[in-house]
C-alpha cells in the first residue's frame, strides 16, 4: 500500500508508516484541540517532498486569517504558498450564496489545483447548512465518492465530539477516523488524540498525548 507520511511526529508510527494513500481522513474534535494545525502541518510536510497541497476553508473569515494564525509555527513556510504547491482557498461566499454549488465548486477548485493532499476545514458549517437546506447526506455521500477516485490523502475536519463521531455518516463513510480531544483528568487538562479506524492497515488504538508547541503538533505513543 502507498503511504504518504503526516509531517506529524509520532503519527506516521502509530498509523504502520503514514497515511494510506488514497485516504479519506476524518479528523474530528471540539474547538482548539489542533485541527488545523495537524492538517496544516501535514500539508506543509508534503510539500517538502513536492506534493501539491491544497486548503479549502468555508469559514467567513477569508484564509490569509488561518494563514496568519499559522505563521507562528516553525513548519509555517512562504515559499510553498507563493510557489503555489500549497493553496489556501475561501469557499465562504460560494456557500452563502450559492449552497447549491458547493459541491461542484469543491470538485472544481480540486480540479484545478490537482493536488496530492486536500484538506476540508471544517465541514462543519457546510454540514450544518445543507442539513437544514435537507441536502446533507446527498452531499457527503457525493463528496467522499469523489474524494475515494483521487490520488490523494483527504484531511476533512469536523467539530464533532466523541459521541457524535462514531454515530455520524461521515464517520461511518470515510476511510480514517482520528479524533482530538481535551479531557480534564486529574485537575489537569490535556491534549490527546486517538486513531479510531484506518481502513486496511493496523494502527495502534487508545488516546495518546499531543503536544502543541511553536513545532506544530506532536503524538507522544506510549504517554497518557
Ligand atoms: N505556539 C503554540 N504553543 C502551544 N500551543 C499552541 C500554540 N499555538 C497554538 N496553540 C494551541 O493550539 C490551539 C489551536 O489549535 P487549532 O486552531 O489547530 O485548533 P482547532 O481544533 O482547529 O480549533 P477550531 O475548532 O477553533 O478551529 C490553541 O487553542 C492553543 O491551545
Ligand atoms: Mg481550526
Amino acid at each position: 500500500m502507498k503511504r504518504r507520511s503526516s509531517g506529524i511526529p509520532g503519527l506516521d508510527g502509530m498509523l504502520g508508516g503514514g497515511f494510506p494513500n488514497p485516504s479519506t481522513i476524518l479528523l474530528g474534535g471540539a474547538p482548539g484541540t489542533g485541527k488545523t494545525t495537524l492538517a496544516v502541518q501535514s500539508l506543509f510536510h508534503g510539500a517538502k517532498n513536492g506534493e501539491n497541497g491544497l486548503y479549502i476553508t468555508a469559514i467567513s473569515e477569508p484564509a490569509w486569517l488561518v494563514q496568519n494564525f499559522l505563521s507562528s509555527f516553525e513548519f509555517y513556510d512562504r515559499e510553498p504558498i507563493e510557489k503555489e504547491i500549497i493553496n489556501f482557498i475561501d469557499l465562504g461566499q460560494t456557500m452563502m450564496k450559492r449552497p447549491d454549488m458547493i459541491l461542484e465548486t469543491i470538485m472544481k477548485t480540486i480540479e484545478k489545483y490537482n493536488p496530492d493532499r486536500v484538506v476540508i476545514d471544517p465541514i462543519t458549517p457546510i454540514r450544518d447548512l445543507l442539513q437544514w437546506r435537507g441536502e446533507m447526506r446527498e452531499f457527503m455521500h457525493q463528496l467522499f465518492a469523489y474524494l475515494k477516485g483521487l490520488n490523494t490523502v483527504s484531511i476533512i475536519t469536523a467539530e464533532l465530539s466523541y459521541d457524535d463521531i462514531s454515530s455520524s455518516l461521515e464517520g461511518y463513510m470515510a476511510d480514517g477516523l482520528i479524533i482530538l480531544s481535551y479531557p480534564e483528568v486529574n485537575g489537569v487538562r490535556r491534549k490527546l488524540l486517538e486513531i479510531l479506524k484506518m481502513r486496511g492497515t493496523d494502527h495502534t488504538t487508545g488516546r495518546q498525548l499531543l503536544e502543541i508547541s511553536k513545532n506544530g503538533v506532536a503524538v507522544q505513543p506510549g504517554l497518557r
